[in-house]
């Protein structure tokens, strides 16, 4: 079994899990959706005593985006898309998440509100929030275009096209990498049980040679 390029074993195992790496991580780069917070207008802060609210975006199992601008009531913040904070979230393509908008306060984090952010309830990639005597924000999430009707369905069709791509792709590639690894393993096994053999034979040889000693001890010993 010879390898078709003069490389050393160290060199072609590294290869393969580079290879194995970079082909792995292409499919990660479908339409993500990544929400950002275009307006933000609180009605209200929970605070007992005059001082600033800290103000916070959650989603459920992801952590807390606080808004360190939203300071004062009943002015309207309006953000660029790009602040240190954002994006707030990423959506997945058929599922909402639960988020909410919450103020941390020293003994207990109260609630603006709280719903289902989905993807699908951005019109033209934006979406606005108002809960009554709360809060009225905007967000923005260029990639979630449900709204459009007829060609969104067909962008989700073409993106399912996609991922199933994307799925045929990582299984050759695992595929070819897991005959690549065998085929390195089996060369290895190759070459030991040569070095094996070469070895065994040696040492029979050394045996006869040995023997040859023992049979010219035996003659000298007969003439004597
Ligand atoms: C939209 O999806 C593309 C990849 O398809 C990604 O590069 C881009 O950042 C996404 N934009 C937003 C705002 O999610
Ligand atoms: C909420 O804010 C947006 C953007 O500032 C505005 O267009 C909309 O009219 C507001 N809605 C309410 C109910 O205040």
């Amino acid at each position: 079994m010879r390898w078709p390029l003069p490389v050393s074993p160290r060199r072609r195992r590294l290869l393969v899990v580079v290879l194995f790496f970079a082909l792995c991580s292409i499919p990660r780069n479908y339409s993500q959706r990544l929400v950002t917070l275009d307006t933000i207008d609180i009605f209200t802060t929970h605070e007992w005593f005059p001082s600033k609210p800290t103000v916070y975006f959650h989603c459920n199992g992801e952590d807390k985006v606080y808004l360190p601008d939203v300071k004062e009531a009943n002015s309207i913040y309006t953000f660029k898309g790009e602040e240190s904070w954002q994006p707030l979230t990423e959506l997945p393509e058929k599922k909402c998440k639960r988020c909410g908008l919450y103020e941390e306060n020293i003994f207990k984090h109260d609630m603006y509100d709280e719903w289902e952010l989905c993807s699908s309830d951005f019109k033209a990639g934006k979406y606005t929030h108002f809960k009554q005597g709360q809060f009225n924000a905007t967000f923005l999430c260029p990639n979630s275009t449900a709204s459009a009707g007829d060609s969104a369905n067909h962008h989700s069709d073409s993106e399912v096209e996609t991922k199933k791509t994307s799925v045929t792709v990582i299984i050759v590639v695992c595929v070819l990498a897991s005959v690549i690894v065998s085929i390195a393993l089996f060369g290895a096994y190759k070459y030991w049980q040569k070095k094996k053999r070469e070895r065994d034979q040696a040492r029979f040889l050394k045996l006869f040679e040995d023997g040859d000693d023992v049979e010219d001890e035996l003659g000298l010993g007969n003439e004597l």
